[in-house]
């Protein structure tokens, strides 16, 4: 088995693929909206301090037990330490882990799915008539189910073709893609009547809000999800890194690409609202707020794109060729942490397990859009508030208590000899045993309240 477990061919192959995973919907919508309605660049300050304060030392945590284990999230855990009940809190672990994998994915799939209908609505406009690009604009079931299954097989397609072959040479190939089209829409947006409003409203600071616990909670829970914690995605992918590469230092590469993406996009999508606004698009709801959530994707933008006449169609297709393709190379890294499983526990080939687990995943979208008003929030809070925090302290802890500091020191020092003298060994031990845990459930804690 260990021989036949594929691993990433370069150090920029690993990069591509784990911002890959990192940068998605979470980046492009999530932060600069959270961003827009917490305080502009007051979000941004506390975001980027927990990123490195909390959600790097985390992925350290998952990156360092993969490349030790070279085994997906359930067998890693498991055998850290062989020893009852180690083994067995592991494999328990270890499966709340694929659980809450697989739960993120039937809902980012569907998300994922109404990215790629916005992006063929003013297609089907352009090639076909108003009438075709009307069906993909109405969310339907059909239309919903569709678009899901659409994003499901191409997830599926790119996983089934293995490391290499398929996750990091899609990486490879979408991600460079996706900083294009994301700075070619921010050049134009700029251009744009009231782009520079959005540029103040977003980079000066509104200092009141710096310590509002609200703020920290939203920041905390927008890097756990950005730089995809807790489920075993950055475990598995550490687990296909070669020895030589230098951990602190990739984990470092990684969390800046995804970090600096999000600033990116926020360039665009701050900006963008302005404009709008400049243009008579309503961007505020009755209530007063700023319309953030799926309003600002679906109606706000869209509106805005509306309005630029025929540069407008184009944006529309950029812009949400750009969601699609993000959402795309996060969708990968999800179905790789149960297809792993198959693949190492299981010993089905690698085509179907990448079927199975896309079809029982599949399966579960499926019965949210059927089941919408009861299912979505149900899905994204569980998922995201309560298992990705709860399980990040828990990988937190297995790096830091299960696994021994010899172990962790032989592990870091084999891409990186002069571990032992360099700042993050003389911090990151005792930080991910004590602190980062601690941190993490106060926050969780104060959210509960
Ligand atoms: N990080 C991705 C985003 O920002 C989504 C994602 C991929 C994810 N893998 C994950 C989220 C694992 C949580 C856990 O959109």
């Amino acid at each position: 088995m260990a021989q036949s477990r594929g691993q990433f061919s370069s150090k920029i192959g690993f990069l591509l693929a784990a911002a890959g995973s990192a940068v998605g919907l979470g980046n492009i919508w999530g932060f600069p909206t959270q961003a827009a309605s917490n305080g502009g660049a007051a979000f941004l300050v506390v975001y980027l301090i927990l990123a490195f304060l909390l959600a790097y030392p985390a992925l350290m945590a998952e990156l360092t037990i993969g490349r030790y284990s070279k085994a997906n999230v359930v067998t890693a855990l498991a055998n850290l330490n062989p020893r009852a009940p180690f083994s067995q809190l592991g494999w328990l672990v270890g499966f709340a882990a694929v659980a809450v994998a697989v739960i993120i994915l039937s809902f980012y799939a569907l998300v994922a799915g109404w990215m790629l209908a916005e992006f063929f609505a003013p297609l089907a406009a352009k090639l076909a008539n108003q009438e075709a690009s009307l069906w993909f604009k109405t969310g339907h079931f059909q239309r919903d189910a569709l678009m899901c299954a659409g994003m499901s097989t191409l997830t599926v397609l790119i996983i089934a073709r293995g490391v290499e072959n398929g996750i990091e040479a899609w990486s490879t190939r979408l991600m460079p893609l996706l900083f294009l089209i994301l700075i070619g829409l921010i050049g134009y947006v700029l251009m744009q009547p009231g782009a520079s409003d959005g540029l103040k409203a977003y980079l000066i600071p509104d200092i009141g809000r710096l310590l509002d616990p609200a703020l920290i909670l939203s920041a905390m829970g927008q890097a756990f999800f950005s730089l995809s914690l807790g489920v075993g995605t950055m475990l598995i992918y550490g687990s296909y890194l070669r020895d030589t590469d230098n951990l602190p230092r990739m984990g470092a590469s990684v969390t800046l690409l995804d970090t600096g993406f999000a600033f990116t996009a926020g360039l665009l999508i701050i900006p963008a609202i302005y404009v709008a606004q400049a243009q008579g698009v309503a961007v505020y709801s009755d209530s007063g707020e700023l319309i953030a959530g799926p309003g600002l994707i679906f109606q706000v933008l869209p509106a805005l794109f509306a309005h630029m006449g025929g540069a407008g169609d184009w944006m529309a297709i950029a812009f949400f060729a750009l969601m699609s393709i993000a959402a795309l190379t996060s969708a990968i890294s999800l179905l790789e942490v149960p297809v792993s499983i198959c693949v190492e526990r299981w010993q089905l080939s690698r085509t179907k397990a990448a079927w199975l687990s896309g079809g029982v995943i599949f399966s579960l979208s499926v019965l949210i859009i059927w089941q919408f008003d009861a299912l979505f929030s149900l899905a994204i809070t569980a998922s995201t508030v309560y298992g990705q925090p709860l399980l990040g302290v828990t990988l937190c802890l297995f790096a830091g208590w299960v696994l021994s500091r010899k172990k962790l020191l032989s592990e870091l020092a084999k891409g990186h000899p002069e571990i032992e003298s360099s700042l993050f060994w003389k911090i990151w031990p005792t930080y991910v045993r004590f602190v980062c845990p601690a941190l993490i459930i106060l926050t969780f804690v104060q959210s509960l309240r």
